[in-house]
């Protein structure tokens, strides 16, 4: 690994892993290539800036031209591929481009990675494409039952990367992350509204009845998580990467409210989502057998996540007073409040 490509690297997630591979790895270059959707925050990315091992490219994974062009001058070795359209809900408003950016860009990636003959392409997909799952936990064989147009898309990708293994011996390696939390989330997913929110004295939105529960992990121990698999994971090979500790989003709710010395009435029951799985939950001994494990416990990695939105108000504010954002929160949440 000498030349990685780090698709979608101006999001949540992707940014996270471009700061912690810079400042673990003196003799790699990281290039960001990012379509800069909504999602996408060129401030995400400031800490590294004037790094002289990271170079952006603004482009589409759908769009192959671009693609090409950005494998060919940088010399990559490595995709690691985070750029999709990730959020549950948008999905149910707008499924198109989740087929789009998650299945078609995944395939544009997967014919670049083989024409290059590179040495990895590593996909980052999602616990959701096994579906809810009521008892036990997931493992990598499972069959898959998505039930939300984003799973349904993430799932695909995954099938594409496998396929692309068994017929063309791409090296393949996919990581099935559990819910991420930690700095730089835009806040749509439930703990930046929650922590945003409750900081504003604003009401927090808990979907039904709350006891939905989802595994919430640290987002540098996946970051870890997908370097361990870079480094030791077998190509054709799929790793669970979550704590294996599930919460329900009433304890979320109240832990953060501890946190933030906020009262309990701000917790605003809300109709549900359409679909919503009521619980993920990942067998992860595959990943920690390579030599894994997550350091930050739920309360650790809750605690960690709202210090930082304590500290980074310029970070969130200017999202959450732009036109984009009040459009999709009055489209997302008016009306739906319940009495509990
Ligand atoms: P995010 O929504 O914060 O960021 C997505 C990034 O992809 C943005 O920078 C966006 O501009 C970019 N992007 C979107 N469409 C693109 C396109 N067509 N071409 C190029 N770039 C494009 O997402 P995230 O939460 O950081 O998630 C990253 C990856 O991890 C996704 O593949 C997601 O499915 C997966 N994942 C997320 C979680 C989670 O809890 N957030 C958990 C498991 C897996
Ligand atoms: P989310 O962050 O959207 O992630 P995902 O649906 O991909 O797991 O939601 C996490 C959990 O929080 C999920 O059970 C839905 C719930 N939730 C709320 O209760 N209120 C909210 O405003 C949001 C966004 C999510």
């Amino acid at each position: 690994m000498k030349n990685l490509l780090v698709t979608g690297g101006a999001g949540f997630i992707g940014s996270n892993f471009v700061h912690m591979m810079l400042e673990r790895y003196n003799d790699i270059n990281v290039v960001v290539f990012d379509k800069l959707t909504y999602a996408g925050n060129p401030d995400n990315l400031l800490p590294v800036e004037n790094n002289p091992h990271y170079h952006f490219v603004q482009g589409d994974i759908c769009d192959a031209e671009a693609v090409d062009a950005a494998m060919q001058q940088h010399n990559i070795d490595t995709i690691v591929n985070f750029a999709a359209e990730t959020h549950v809900d948008r999905s149910l408003m707008e499924p198109g481009g989740f087929i789009q950016t998650d299945v078609y860009g995944t395939f544009v990636l997967l014919e670049a990675a083989k024409k290059y003959q590179i040495e990895r392409y590593h996909q980052i997909s999602t616990d959701e494409v096994y579906g809810a799952v009521l008892t036990g936990r997931s493992v990598e064989t499972d069959r898959l039952h998505t039930r939300s147009p984003y799973s349904a898309a993430k799932a695909g990708a995954d099938l594409m990367c496998l396929a692309y293994y068994t017929s063309f011996d791409l090296p393949v390696t996919i990581t099935r992350g559990s819910n991420n939390i930690g700095p730089y989330q835009y806040p749509e997913k439930v703990v930046p509204v929650f922590v945003t929110n409750a900081i504003d004295n604003k009401p927090l939105p808990l979907y039904g009845d709350g006891m939905q529960m989802r595994d919430y992990q640290y987002v540098l121990d996946h970051c870890e998580g997908i370097d361990m698999v870079l480094r030791k994971g077998q190509p054709g090979e799929i790793y669970n990467l979550g704590t294996g500790v599930e919460s329900t989003n009433i304890e979320l709710a109240h832990l953060i409210l501890k946190l933030l010395g906020k009262p309990e009435s701000l917790i605003q029951p809300i109709t549900d989502r359409p679909g919503h799985d009521r619980r993920y939950a990942l067998d992860c001994s595959k990943i920690k057998a390579l030599g894994w494990n997550s350091s930050h416990n739920f309360e650790q990695a809750v605690e960690a996540t709202v210090k930082w939105y304590v500290d980074n108000e310029w970070w969130w504010r200017k999202i959450k007073d732009g036109r984009h954002y009040q459009e999709y929160y009055r489209r997302q949440y008016a009306g739906r409040e319940v009495t509990p």
